[in-house]
């Protein structure tokens, strides 16, 4: 046969890193999936609004989100309301829901009534449909290999596929098994598939003439396929369409998920790579997009991909130090070994509000404390699972009275383990900690109150002795949760009741 003397660049090692998951796997496949003008995405299905009306999601004068018919119409995030309006006369405006002064839960409300001395926006419709998104993916996806997901926004996942390539790949190809026997190093013999179906809209590299698929190819076609039965199923149960980009790291996946947006899938082969990057400003890039790419655009006098591909690796690192020179170096060249991360990262949640007028009294404080608090805690259901509850071991009231740039007095005390978290139980912490605060020197008016729960632990749900049933470290981190220090509470990630933060 023509291609007998024609071998694979592909070892049996890195099919076994593949396997593994590896970030250091030649083969390996992840995707991005991010959903298409998602807040937007949410209201016209909850409300039934054909998707090809134009909409738009409000939070005060300022439209957050918008459909892609909005979009046609000339609008674009951060626009005014009044704006909008005058250009797209045909736009249907929903406003998020709020919190209200007095009110125990969240609600959408008439636009009319919704102001900012009263109402606090909330976006926990929003994270409940991320969420269950979540739980849609993994039950499409086998349980073994186990699956790695990364949460990386509320509307984006990454997903490591490599394992479950691998073992459709033995599957399909089980000439592969055959390579068992043969060391390590010895390269595999080279697919014998010339035509392939890309279940994508745009494959960068597909088109090479005379080139041969090799097995990283074919990885990334039958991650293209699982990913095309991912976005499928999501819309076949909830109606939302999302963009994704399947390729061999996570900066490649990002960057190739909005290619082609909304809708759509586009595939970076290797030898597509350059092609598609060199489309790109490179502050596009993960991580290039702010001090850094800065600082790189004004040393180097341009914004172009294409362009930095002229500057030598020694050069590079001369400019930008040894470590970050090199670092730019490869991922300009599409290389780049992040792992999907399937931990959450949430080390503590804070709610807020600004007072416009000032408040002046611990009571008018108090009914904010309790809006806090149910906030807080059904954040704090989201994070748990069926069989775990998460719960805080640490609570803290800032008083800002000048706002939240001005001075601060914060208090802070723990949470009794032994007993159930419940609304009343850290109301009363929280009122306790204003009551402190207050008694100690002048407090009104007041500007911005916060409250926020840390050192998170997980117990399960059905026991009533929680405390003996505390997790250890370990199966602490295996869920995705750290303990927070001291020393690391300063650099928490906040997750705020803020758009755009999970
Ligand atoms: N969001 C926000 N404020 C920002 C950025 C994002 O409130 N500064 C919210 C948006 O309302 C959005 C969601 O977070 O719906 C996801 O953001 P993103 O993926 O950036 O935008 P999309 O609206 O989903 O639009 P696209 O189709 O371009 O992904
Ligand atoms: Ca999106
Ligand atoms: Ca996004």
């Amino acid at each position: 046969m023509e291609d007998d003397h024609i071998t694979s660049h592909f070892t049996r090692r890195d099919l076994s890193l593949l396997a593994q998951s590896s970030p250091k796997s030649a083969l390996r496949v992840i995707t991005l999936i991010d959903y298409d003008c998602f807040y937007a995405q949410c209201e016209s299905v909850r409300l039934g609004i054909s998707s090809d009306v134009p909409l738009g999601v409000q939070q005060w004068e300022a439209i957050i989100a918008l459909n892609y018919p909005a979009r046609a119409n000339g609008l674009a995030r951060g626009i005014s309301v009044e704006e909008a309006r005058v250009k797209c006369p045909n736009l249907i405006l929903q406003h998020v829901p709020t919190w209200r002064e007095g009110c125990a839960s969240w609600a959408y409300r008439p636009v009319s009534t919704i102001m900012p001395g009263t109402d606090k926006a909330a976006l926990g419709p929003y994270r409940l449909e991320s969420r269950k998104g979540l739980e849609l993916i993994k039950s499409t996806l086998p349980h073994s290999p186990p699956q790695k997901i990364e949460k990386a926004s509320v509307d984006e996942m990454y997903l490591d596929l490599s394992a479950q390539v691998h073992s459709i790949l033995l599957q399909r190809y089980p000439a592969l098994l055959d390579v068992e026997s043969s060391s390590k190093d010895e390269m595999l013999p080279l697919p014998r598939t010339s035509v392939l179906n890309w279940h994508a809209d745009a494959v960068f590299g597909a088109d090479a003439e005379d080139d041969h698929f090799d097995w990283d190819d074919i990885a990334l076609n039958i991650g293209s396929e699982i990913v095309d039965n991912i976005r499928r199923e999501i819309f076949k149960h909830m109606r939302y369409t999302c963009s994704a980009g399947i390729a061999r790291n996570k900066m490649l996946a990002k960057l190739a998920s909005g290619y082609n947006k909304p809708n759509h899938q586009t595939v970076i082969l290797r030898r597509g790579t350059r092609e598609f990057l060199s489309t790109h400003k490179f502050t596009k890039i993960r991580g290039l997009g702010g001090l850094l790419g800065t600082q790189i655009s004004e040393k180097f006098n341009t914004k172009m991909v294409s362009e930095l591909l002229a500057i030598p690796l020694s050069q590079m690192k001369e400019e930008m130090g040894l470590e970050v020179g090199a670092w730019v170096f490869n991922v300009i060249r599409g290389e780049e070994q992040s792992e999907v991360n399937p931990r959450m990262h949430v080390q503590s949640m804070l709610s807020a509000k600004t007072f416009v007028p000032k408040i002046v009294s611990i009571d008018q404080a108090a009914k904010w404390l309790r809006i806090f608090v149910a906030d807080l805690l059904g954040r704090l259901d989201e994070l748990g699972s069926e069989n775990h509850r998460i719960s805080p071991t640490i609570i803290t009231l800032n008083h800002h009275i000048e706002g939240r740039f001005g001075p601060t007095r914060s208090k802070q005390t723990s949470v009794p383990s032994s007993t159930l978290i419940t609304e009343k139980m850290l109301f009363n912490l929280a009122l306790g900690l204003l009551t402190q605060i207050v008694a100690e020197e002048k407090s009104w008016p007041c500007r911005s109150i916060s409250l926020r729960i840390a050192g998170f632990q997980s117990a399960p749900k059905s026991n009533t002795l929680i405390s003996s049933y505390f997790m250890t470290n370990d199966q602490f981190t295996s869920l995705g949760l750290s303990k927070t220090s001291k020393e690391d509470s300063r650099k928490q990630q906040t997750v705020e009741s803020l758009p755009r933060v999970y």
